[in-house]
């Protein structure tokens, strides 16, 4: 028998991959994270005999690491999530992980791990728009075409697998609540496709160089986390919110501007009010493609094209790394 030369480790978080609906034919309404992973890679795999040519030589291992609703996704998890990680990509015979997630924050986790991890193994997060027992769900290919981006030999470091497409975690987006196409990576496009149980990557796909910002054992307990919010600028916005956050102790704040990154002038008093009391603040576009360019009238730091809740993820690391170099 030849040797298994590849091990894949799986890891559950929950997720609509895992929920369970009243009926076959339910497909919204349902409730997520109810199967435990090993299910999930069971039903994905089938029987040894019709796997893919590309998964013969592995073998799997599986751990549950949280089991929840992603838009419960909270800062312990995250740091339980990162430090298996870790456990994982040390070990000399794992060449790959892949992660099972909610669509709804997945692509926070993606970035958050991939600002904190530095291995040049492959991070695969997956997930689906409708539930496990629905008939026809999308979760088994999903998880299957995951694992075959997790045993081929090309690293793009943390990316996401769903719907037959290859996402970095800088660029993914959850577009659309419902369908099974849920996810587009903007003017940067895919990195790759899954077509047929064949990873095909495109070669005008650059990958981005994404250092970590900080090591996992770098990271503060949830607890003492700094407090970063998201406020948008929209017709008629108010500065009162930016002084009720600084009055309970907000500590960041990232600003969803409109269009180049602009804000009103109310919204922009405050958030000056709230840059003199001390408050980082970081400017992002609520348009959900292109990066905000700098200009002379920009009076707060631009995000270098991350959407705001990635903004927010980059300056929660960016506090936590000054915290703790002082
Ligand atoms: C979740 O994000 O956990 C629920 C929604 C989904 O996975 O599509």
């Amino acid at each position: 028998m030849q040797a298994k030369n590849q091990k894949i480790v799986v890891l559950g978080t929950g997720g609509t991959i895992a929920g369970v609906s009243a009926s076959a034919i339910e497909g919204l309404a349902y409730k997520a994270a109810q199967r435990g992973i090993d299910n999930l890679l069971e039903v994905a795999l089938g029987h040894q005999q019709h796997w893919p040519r590309a998964l013969s030589n592995c073998q799997f291992d599986s751990e549950q690491v949280a089991q929840l609703d992603s838009k419960d996704m909270d800062f312990e998890t995250w740091i339980h999530l990162a430090q298996r990680c870790e456990h994982w990509l040390s070990q000399s015979d794992v060449t790959g992980l892949v992660i099972t997630h909610g669509t709804d924050t997945l692509e926070e986790t993606a970035y958050f791990l991939s600002q904190v991890l530095s291995s040049a193994k492959p991070i695969v997060l997956t997930c689906a728009m409708r539930p496990a027992n629905f008939e026809g769900a999308d979760g088994p290919q999903n998880l299957r075409d995951a694992l075959l981006v997790a045993a081929s030999t090309h690293s793009l470091g943390v990316c996401l697998v769903a719907a037959g497409e290859i996402h970095h975690s800088r660029y993914v987006q959850k577009i659309h609540p419902t369908r099974l196409n849920a996810f587009d990576s903007g003017e940067t496009g895919l990195a790759g496709r899954v077509h047929n149980d064949q990873v095909q990557w495109l070669d005008t796909f650059n990958t981005p160089n994404t250092l970590a910002k900080l090591r996992v054992t770098q990271l503060l307990p949830a607890a003492q986390w700094p407090w970063v919010e998201i406020v948008m600028n929209h017709v008629n916005a108010s500065e009162l919110h930016i002084d009720a956050l600084v009055q309970a102790g907000v500590k960041g704040l990232v600003v969803a501007g409109t269009g180049n990154g602009s804000m009103n002038s109310n919204l922009k008093a405050g958030l000056e009010t709230a840059q003199k009391a001390g408050v980082e603040v970081r400017l992002a576009t609520r348009c959900n493609q292109g990066a905000v360019v700098p200009t002379e009238n920009h009076y707060f730091d631009a995000s270098s094209g991350l959407s705001p809740v990635k903004t927010r993820v980059a300056l929660l690391l960016d506090m936590m790394s000054q915290l703790q170099s002082h």
